[in-house]
């Protein structure tokens, strides 16, 4: 990918395919250290970095949940030379872990976070939240055109409202956890599928060829999913050869039963 001028981007913690090529816990987050090993001591200097922009769990790039360690030791090097850490919960936040935000799963808090999705169940909004301490506190400064839209608001407090009434998150934890058991119990069963993971309702399968090689079959994985949309299940690619399995927060243990059912019809098929 080009680097965007200005812009440093830096391997993500993702063990089933180390790019270091170790091994999580042996590892011991190389991939966090470099940060400042690497990259801070040899490439930018920390008084150039405006902030540090992550994903707390990975989304396009393949629903992938970094060690808690990762997290830590990143939050650890931003507040050592007083970097920004911007959770980019866009995708991860708004309950879908069975948190409000991805980010609380590993204990860290950002400066800044990034929402949007979830925030107002699909009317148009988002919003850019930061500490206190950060804030501009000039008329006009955070002006935009489409800012404090008055629908999309109460769109946004109906959802909160709702959270707290329904307990969806409590929903998103046990169904979550229901839905990776039965991921797992798939990728015991199916040799195509390499791993499984997931917080919550943000989970997804990774097809590979076969779980030695773990060499990526996009073909397979696209045909699963395209399978499963003509029974009805509507899965989304992710990363280069996974499919996230993401249920509304307020999904029910039949309804997984019935989303598995139809995923397994599917690598039953393409496993022949
Ligand atoms: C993690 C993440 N950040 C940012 C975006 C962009 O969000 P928006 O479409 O609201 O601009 C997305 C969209 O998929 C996303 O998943």
């Amino acid at each position: 990918m080009p680097e965007m001028p200005g812009v440093t981007h830096i391997p993500y913690a993702y063990c089933y395919r180390c790019p270091y090529k170790m091994e999580y816990p042996s590892c011991d987050v190389y991939c966090a250290k470099i940060i400042e090993e690497q990259y801070l001591d040899h490439v930018i200097p920390p008084e150039e970095v405006a902030a540090v922009f992550l994903e707390p769990i990975q989304g396009e790039g393949g629903y992938i949940v970094p060690p808690k360690q990762w997290h830590k030791e990143i939050r650890k090097i931003t507040e050592k030379y007083g970097i920004l850490e911007v959770a980019d919960e866009i995708q991860s936040g708004f309950g879908r872990t069975g948190k409000w935000w991805a980010i609380e799963q590993f204990d860290v808090v950002p400066d800044v976070m990034c929402m949007a999705k979830g925030i107002a169940s699909g009317m148009p909004m988002s919003a850019c939240v930061f500490n206190e301490k950060y804030d501009i506190k000039q008329p006009g400064a955070h002006a935009t055109t489409f800012a404090g839209n008055l629908v999309t608001t109460a769109a946004a407090l109906a959802t909160i409202k709702m959270f707290e009434d329904e307990k969806v998150l409590a929903n998103a934890t046990k169904q979550g956890a229901y839905l990776l058991k039965r991921e797992n119990e798939m990728k015991e069963k199916y040799e195509c599928i390499g791993d499984v993971r997931g917080i919550g309702l943000m989970t997804a399968v990774e097809i590979v060829k076969d779980k030695k090689s773990k060499a990526i079959d996009m073909d397979t994985r696209n045909k699963i999913v395209m399978g499963c949309m003509k029974k009805g299940l509507l899965t989304l690619f992710c990363g280069v050869s996974s499919i996230r399995v993401i249920p509304a927060l307020t999904v029910n243990q039949a309804q997984i039963d019935t989303a598995c059912e139809i995923i397994e019809s599917e690598l039953k098929a393409v496993s022949k």
